[in-house]
């Protein structure tokens, strides 16, 4: 396959940016799409030019550091995956791809692909947590949990934390990722203890990173590769209400 990429290329966070295009002849339709750039990345340093920088690492979909705008769309074509396990066969030979990075405010770009996710990681540390004695393990059933609830906490769990629902957001909101910690640990007995706190600081870290309020436009449960669902904001906006009016 031909593949014509049109990349956008920024130098660092001052730099204006801009799309740059490039031809991938040959390509092979069992690469994944970070594989095809690195055979575009091997061409380039090989003419001596700048490779185009991208976030990876994992390459299996379960480490949620890759991510881009592919043809304006989170992760590309391909619902429920993430950019590392989109393969170039569900892409034409002679496609031509536009491929850009996160856009929001509280992701400025690094380089290139690669954005700056870290208010993610500040929004966990306000509350994305449960404090516990640390010690032995303890035994298996000691605490119970409903069959139902261990199935959805476990859904939410799913959250990779890469970024795709706030790229893919017209309000840039962190609704989704934020939502499924809070959901995830809130269903959870171990979880009941700090469960108020929990999503007040984590709202108010949102608001503080500049993060867009959510309203309901559903775009990121349609991108996101781990299939969040938007019942998690339902609960948030419910454990949200809770704790500042009193009483669940
Ligand atoms: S909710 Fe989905 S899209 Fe958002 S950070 Fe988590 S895995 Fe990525
Ligand atoms: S590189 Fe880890 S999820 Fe894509």
């Amino acid at each position: 396959m031909r593949i014509t990429l049109h990349i956008w290329r920024q130098r660092n966070a001052n730099d204006k940016g801009r799309m740059v295009r490039y031809e991938v002849p040959n390509v092979n339709e069992h690469m994944s799409f970070l594989e095809m750039l690195d055979v575009l990345n091997e061409d380039l340093v090989a003419k001596g030019e700048d490779p185009v920088a991208f976030d990876h690492d994992c390459r299996e979909g379960i480490c949620g550091m890759c991510g881009a705008m592919v043809n304006g769309v989170a992760h590309g074509p391909l619902p429920g995956t993430t950019l590392c396990q989109l393969h170039m066969r569900h892409f034409k030979d002679g496609d031509e791809l536009y491929v850009e990075p996160w856009r929001a405010r509280a992701f400025p770009v690094v380089r290139d692909l690669v954005v700056n996710r870290s208010a993610f990681d500040r929004i966990i540390a306000a509350g994305g947590f449960i404090s516990a004695s640390t010690g032995s393990a303890p035994d298996g059933n000691a605490i119970l949990v409903p069959k139902e609830n261990a199935d959805r906490a476990m859904d939410a769990a799913a959250c990779i934390g890469c970024g795709a629902c706030v790229a893919m957001c017209p309000n840039a909101s962190a609704s989704l990722f934020m939502a499924a910690k809070i959901s995830h640990l809130g269903l959870l007995p171990q979880g009941q203890a700090e469960r108020d706190q929990r999503v007040v600081a984590m709202v108010a870290q949102a608001n503080a990173e500049l993060f867009g309020s959510c309203t309901n436009v559903g775009e990121c449960e349609a991108v996101c590769p781990k299939d969040i669902k938007l019942e998690v904001i339902a609960r948030m906006n419910r454990d949200f209400l809770a704790a500042n009016l009193g009483g669940r």
